[in-house]
């Protein structure tokens, strides 16, 4: 019997409904891509680049961001600065603390997949965006370099890209045997999840164990290389604009279910057609904590996003977020079994 539980990291096989047919053409198609073995890796790479070929030397990132990406960067010879950016921050990003210097490159975070900070009319800084919570973004990007992490909003095991509309694309980095490594335990969990949800294995902990471990190679420099085969392959076979819309739909329909509730607000995307799932935001931290006990005791697996922020204020927006996944894996009747688990959540309960 197959196991309903929500949430967490993505499985495989992947349903034949969200894999293209061999005539398809695969979203991440052409030569301005450039592949590597995580998201923090394609940033790292687009950094060098510019340090070796543009004269880059200053790097602005958000505050509130994937601390992972900035420790990632840190033994790049470029000043890493940080500029006051917490979730739904809309700006504007001005002149007053951001250098506008060709040797200046400020990223700009599509964070939950809400729109991008309003920035000044910077004329000679290059502009960096992360999508990585935000795909569709490829499709009208306008800025210099676009990057992301493939397996946030992809069953991919591992993954980054770069894509740049300029003739100067990457040079190609060579795979390392760790990130092969790396690919080959990503995917075993992700099979052996599979087989689990489908009532075909009672082994939970083995693919949990594996998760958790392999997370932690990511930080490695090894991990730094390009993409691996097996995973590029998985890549082409994706129909990423039916993943993405199934979850729109779900998220649209959790919504429309959704009641009004004293413990948090749900925190929407204005002006985006996709935000990256259902977020919600709690007013203190308790009340967040109960919320993702009891979610968890109802199979239900939120994510905090992201554990270990620097700042105060990012801190406080920390400990007040929670991340529901709505994305293509669930069916209605899913969604509505979980709006009606949040619904029923009793502060006092
Ligand atoms: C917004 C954002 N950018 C980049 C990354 C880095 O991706 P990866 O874990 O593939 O290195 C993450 C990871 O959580 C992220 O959330």
């Amino acid at each position: 019997m197959k196991v309903h539980e929500y949430g967490s990291d993505f499985h495989l096989p992947v349903p034949s409904e969200f894999l293209l047919d061999a005539a398809d053409t695969p979203f991440f198609h052409g030569t301005n891509f450039s592949f590597y073995a995580s998201g923090r890796a394609a940033l790292f790479h687009l950094l060098d680049h510019g340090i070796k070929s543009l004269g880059w030397t200053d790097v602005y990132l958000p505050s509130y961001y994937c601390h992972d990406v900035s420790r990632f960067i840190q033994p790049l010879p470029i000043m890493i600065h940080f500029y006051d950016c917490v979730p739904g921050f809309k700006g504007p990003l001005g002149s007053g603390y951001i250098k506008d210097s060709k040797t200046s490159v400020l990223v700009l975070n599509s964070c939950f997949g809400m729109a991008l900070p309003q920035h000044d009319d910077f004329s000679q800084l290059t502009i960096v965006e992360d999508i990585t919570h935000h795909l569709e973004g490829l499709i009208d990007c306008e800025s210099d370099f676009t990057f992301g992490s493939l397996r946030k909003e992809l069953p991919m095991p591992m993954g980054g890209f770069v894509y740049t509309k300029k003739t100067n694309t990457l040079n190609e980095i060579p795979v390392t045997a760790g990130a092969m490594d790396l690919c080959n335990h990503r995917m075993e969990a992700m099979i052996k999840k599979g087989s689990f949800l489908e009532g075909n294995s009672k082994d939970k902990s083995s693919y949990r164990n594996l998760f958790l471990t392999t997370e932690l190679n990511f930080e490695m420099a090894e991990i730094r290389g390009g993409l691996p085969r097996t995973a590029m392959e998985i890549l082409s076979t994706l129909n990423v604009e039916a993943i993405l819309a199934r979850k729109q739909r779900n998220l649209s329909l959790m919504l429309k279910n959704l009641n009004n509730h004293d413990a948090f607000k749900v925190l929407t995307a204005d002006g985006r057609a996709t935000p990256f799932g259902l977020t919600l935001h709690f007013s203190v931290k308790e009340k967040r904590d109960a919320f993702k006990a009891y979610a968890v005791q109802n199979n239900l697996y939120p994510a905090i996003l992201w554990p270990d922020q620097v700042d105060q204020k990012d801190k406080e927006w920390e400990d007040g977020l929670l991340f529901v996944h709505v994305d293509y894996r669930y069916d209605d009747q899913d969604i509505l079994a979980m709006a009606s688990l949040i619904n029923n959540f009793d502060l006092n309960g």
